[in-house]
């Protein structure tokens, strides 16, 4: 399962499922819980520079001795950063802070700042959309796409930019209903990549989870990543552990389609 890919609109292979990085802190957590993840077959990383983890995520990337480009390595432009100069700055240090001359994948981390909220930037994200656009001319990028966008923040990139996004990265997991950003994802080609895909652990304990696990023989975060795979996104589970790093990449099976009609209409999950 974690060899196996989608194809980004692009062309550019992207592996099914990611390990995600979210408060992972730099230094020996991040470090260690990557090397995890790559010693046991991962060979997709999210990161971001608002994690503050790059580098020790850098590091145990070099230190894995993996060819670079048998990986598939994400980061992000923070948040608060919304005009063309500073985008490309940023970008920069990302590249130094990984140590490496690309990525493979590279998002606006979200429309607005993490502390304005659902304030409009609009002008800021087309500024900010360029400067990746010529990184991604230049090679220096392989997909470039967004993150927590709703459709109209995307609408605004295609409208006015060259490049529609290849990526929208957002918090999607049982009981999060984000359709209408599904279907407009869908419609223009974007691929969704689901981010906390267990809820942070907030949905582990929910019963019908537990039923459903019990049912396939399975354990509840395996049931929460298949469930983001068969709505078609790339889910991007997190963990310190490794019994859970694996236990978190065994998700080849199926669930009925009935039992995904439940999952999906789950309401008031997260405890
Ligand atoms: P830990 O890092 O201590 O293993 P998400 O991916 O939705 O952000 O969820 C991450 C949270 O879920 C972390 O607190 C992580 O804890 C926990 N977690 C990750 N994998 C599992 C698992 N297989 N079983 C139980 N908890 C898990």
């Amino acid at each position: 399962m974690l060899k196996e890919f989608r194809t980004l609109s692009n062309g550019i292979k992207i592996p099914k499922i990611g390990f995600g990085t979210w408060q992972i802190k730099n230094g020996d957590e991040a470090y260690n819980s990557v090397s995890l993840a790559l010693k046991n077959g991962y060979i997709h990383i999210d990161s971001a520079n608002g994690y503050a983890n790059e580098e020790s995520v850098g590091k145990a990337i070099k230190d894995a001795k993996i060819p670079r480009d048998k990986l598939f390595v994400t980061s992000k432009l923070p948040s608060h950063i919304k005009n063309y100069k500073d985008a490309k700055k940023s970008f920069e240090e990302t590249l130094e802070n990984f140590g490496f001359d690309y990525l493979d994948l590279y998002l606006i981390h979200a429309p607005w700042p993490w502390d304005s909220i659902g304030s409009n930037h609009d002008l800021g994200n087309i500024e900010a959309w360029k400067a990746m656009e010529e990184f991604y001319k230049a090679g220096k990028i392989k997909a470039i796409g967004v993150s927590n966008f709703s459709p109209d923040d995307i609408k605004n990139i295609i409208e006015h930019c060259e490049i529609t996004p290849h990526v929208n990265q957002i918090g999607f997991y049982i009981g999060r209903d984000q359709d209408g950003t599904l279907a407009y994802c869908k419609e223009n080609n974007i691929l969704v990549e689901a981010y906390s895909p267990l809820a942070t652990g907030k949905i582990l304990n929910h019963p019908t989870i537990l039923k459903m696990a019990k049912k396939y023989n399975v354990s509840p975060a395996q049931i929460c990543i298949r469930y983001c795979l068969d709505r078609n996104t790339v889910p991007l589970p997190k963990s310190t552990h490794e019994n859970r790093i694996i236990e978190n990449s065994k998700v080849d099976f199926n669930i009925s389609s009935e039992d995904m009609k439940v999952l999906i209409n789950l309401r008031n999950v997260e405890k």
